[in-house]
């Protein structure tokens, strides 16, 4: 909440508008360190293409007791959203359960910080309520409830997720993914995926070259 007292003042100022991917980390990202160093990490050089013709050992959980709440903040490039997934409840539970496996498709943070408008930011609360839309209470409620919408949109409660299987994110709307040229690129929306990014016993982090369409 706190949070968003920050986001709504700088807003009010006109500040967050000009702001750079710099300064929008502070306020979503925990002061907290990961809970564990990432040494057993293997950053992996493309996405992996099913059916997996290479010789791994596919159905030992990799990386052992490691989970996604543990890697989610240790790729830099993607450390906005992965604040995001921290400050939203349901998704930080999510990726906190170990009997739960889940695909986060997290945006790069250059995706993130050129968008038109903040990910807490709708326009209809601005045609309804004008500029101060996100101003009190009332207005952090709002800005949470954005984002939240924002967050749940690009987490996949499945993983390993198959080429062409259709899941519907938390916020309920179906997608799916297709290799296209070697590329794995999310439906509908078009996204591409740069790489998987992490591999753990509860799922896999994947970073997208732009964001997914979270609009109600
Ligand atoms: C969860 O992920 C692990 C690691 O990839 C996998 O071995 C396991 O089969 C998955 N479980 C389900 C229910 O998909």
């Amino acid at each position: 909440m706190k949070t968003y007292t920050l986001a709504t003042s700088l807003l009010t100022s006109g500040l967050l508008v000009a702001t750079s991917q710099a300064q929008l980390v502070p306020f979503f990202s925990k002061p907290s360190a990961p809970a564990r160093p990432a040494s057993n990490q293997q950053p992996m050089a493309g996405i992996q293409l099913p059916p997996s013709s290479s010789g791994d050992t596919p159905n030992a959980p990799p990386n052992g007791d490691v989970i996604l709440s543990d890697v989610i903040g240790n790729e830099k490039s993607i450390n906005i959203f992965a604040g995001f997934t921290r400050d939203i409840t349901s998704v930080s539970n999510r990726l906190d359960t170990t009997a739960l496996n889940t695909t986060v498709l997290a945006p790069v943070n250059s995706a993130v910080s050129s968008l038109p408008r903040k990910p807490w930011e709708d326009p209809e609360d601005y045609n309804r309520l004008g500029a101060a839309a996100y101003e009190g209470q009332e207005g952090s409620n709002r800005a949470s409830q954005n984002l939240k919408r924002f967050a749940q949109a690009h987490v996949i409660p499945t993983s390993p997720w198959k080429e062409g299987e259709k899941v519907k994110n938390m916020g309920g709307t179906e997608l799916w993914w297709e290799n296209q040229n070697g590329k794995a690129v999310i439906k509908p929306g078009e996204i591409e995926v740069e790489r998987v990014v992490n591999k753990v016993a509860n799922g896999e982090v994947w970073m997208l070259k732009g964001v997914l369409n979270y609009a109600s």
